[in-house]
């Protein structure tokens, strides 16, 4: 049940609030009393307002009580909005009512602590501005990507996370015991959504992918939030085409509508608002001659590892798409480039200033022989892939799709140096609690 009777505290700042009567209620950020008079800053979920209360207004027992609240407890007031230069943002509200709701116990979070102890307490670091700005922003972009596929007349799917093959790679999946049979956590849904294509065309998922890598790097979460597109009748072209407009569409969305966080974050609204088309595009072969003329050892054939991918975008302003890799360094289901058998159709985004790669794409291998010849190769067992090679027999078209990690794009977008800060509970190899 919500109560009419109060409103948000961003009410107190609207341009004809001064002098009404307005109730609101939130956590205490500050709280401290001078001659008499009380001093809390207190926050909801529109922001926060200082809100002042004299001893002889409220009585002796209310204003002790009030006194006393922790950072982080919690009261109501009702009172007279004011403009007072000295208040933060020139507006405060003069208590005639106060009531404690929690006095809450001395909140455990400060500043200098180590990073390990406010892992520990994630479940209340999450209330800092920064977090509250981070995952404010996060669901706008949720929203934004959504938005954008709608336009597109892409249909959200529901593929399951709990499934019977790995589908990138068993070593980097997390195995479960499903019933005495082996189980394994989704690392992506992009064969379930390749089944879905032939009755909608064009599919997507927004579901976590999980990867048993023990990478304990600042771009790597062993559980992330997957935004995976699946389009009939697309070719690499056209596909990046879509990534590209899908990523410009979410930086000017959020520069629009999350200024404020993003400039609490320390990012400039203007600079997101300039991520538009085209972004440049490199062969992977030509990436590996631009490397070497920089001085790294690469060859033909050297994955693009976080070195290899800084070097290519530190000095970039737009994100970066790298295509054609050699297929060895690629999943089974990407499809030969037709001139070139070395290479598979294949579109990396990388992000701008070293951030690293948001987002993989490419054209699907539509030739049932080739699959099962690349199957074989990899040493997969084929007859686990049999009901994806049904897909290949009947009603079979060529279609291209592409994975997004949430958190990727936001750590770049924010320019967050880990990508644990933009997750509220974060998933790393040492850590799966709370
Ligand atoms: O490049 P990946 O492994 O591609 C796939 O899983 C495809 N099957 C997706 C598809 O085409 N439907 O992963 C896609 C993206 C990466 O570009 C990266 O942004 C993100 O997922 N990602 C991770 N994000 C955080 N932590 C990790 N450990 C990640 N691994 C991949
Ligand atoms: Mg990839």
């Amino acid at each position: 049940m919500s109560d009419a009777r109060f409103e948000p505290v961003a009410a107190a700042f609207r341009p004809d609030a001064t002098g009404r009567t307005v109730r609101v209620r939130g956590w205490v950020q500050k709280v401290r009393s001078s001659g008499g008079i009380l001093f809390l800053l207190v926050r909801d979920r529109s922001g926060t307002v200082q809100i002042t209360g004299r001893r002889d207004r409220l009585g002796d027992a209310g204003f002790d009580a009030a006194e006393h609240v922790q950072v982080e407890g919690v009261v109501d007031a009702e009172g007279t909005v004011v403009d007072d230069p000295r208040s933060p943002g020139g507006r405060e509200l003069r208590a005639t009512a106060l009531r404690v709701v929690d006095a809450g116990a001395p909140f455990p979070i400060f500043q200098e602590q180590t990073e390990e102890f406010r892992l520990d307490k994630r479940h209340l670091v999450i209330r800092s501005p920064e977090h509250v700005a981070t995952f404010r922003v996060k669901a706008e972009l949720l929203r934004a990507l959504r938005e954008f596929l709608a336009q597109e007349e892409v249909l959200e799917m529901t593929p399951p996370i709990l499934t019977g093959n790995p589908a990138e790679g068993g070593a980097e999946a997390f195995s479960i015991d499903y019933f005495g049979r082996p189980g394994y956590l989704s690392q992506t849904a992009q064969l379930y959504l390749e089944a879905l294509l032939a009755p909608h065309e064009r599919v997507y998922a927004l579901t976590p992918s999980f990867r048993a890598e023990k990478s304990r790097t600042p771009r790597h979460l062993t559980e992330y939030q997957h935004l995976e597109v699946e389009l009939a009748w697309y070719d690499l072209e056209g596909l990046v085409d879509f990534v590209e407009r899908m990523v410009a569409h979410a930086c000017r969305t959020l520069a629009e509508r999350s200024a404020a966080e993003l400039t609490l974050l320390g990012r400039p609204p203007a600079e997101l608002a300039a991520i538009r088309p085209p972004f440049p595009r490199l062969s992977y072969a030509e990436a590996i001659d631009r490397l070497r003329a920089k001085g790294l050892s690469v060859s033909w054939g050297t994955d693009l590892a976080t070195a290899e991918e800084r070097a290519l975008t530190l000095e970039e302003r737009l994100p970066l798409f790298v295509t054609r890799f050699p297929r060895e360094l690629k999943a089974f289901y990407m499809r030969r480039t037709p001139d070139d058998p070395r290479t598979v159709e294949a579109a990396d985004l990388l992000a701008p200033e070293g951030y690293g790669e948001m987002v993989g794409a490419s054209c699907r291998e539509t030739d049932l022989d080739a699959l099962v010849a690349r199957l074989r190769e990899i040493g997969a067992q084929v007859e686990d892939y049999d009901w994806y090679l049904d897909l290949r027999r009947y009603g079979n078209v060529p279609h291209a799709g592409f994975g997004l990690g949430i958190e990727r794009l936001l750590r770049w977008m924010l320019r967050r140096e880990h990508i644990r800060e933009t997750t509220p509970f974060p998933r790393t190899p040492s850590r799966h609690t709370p």
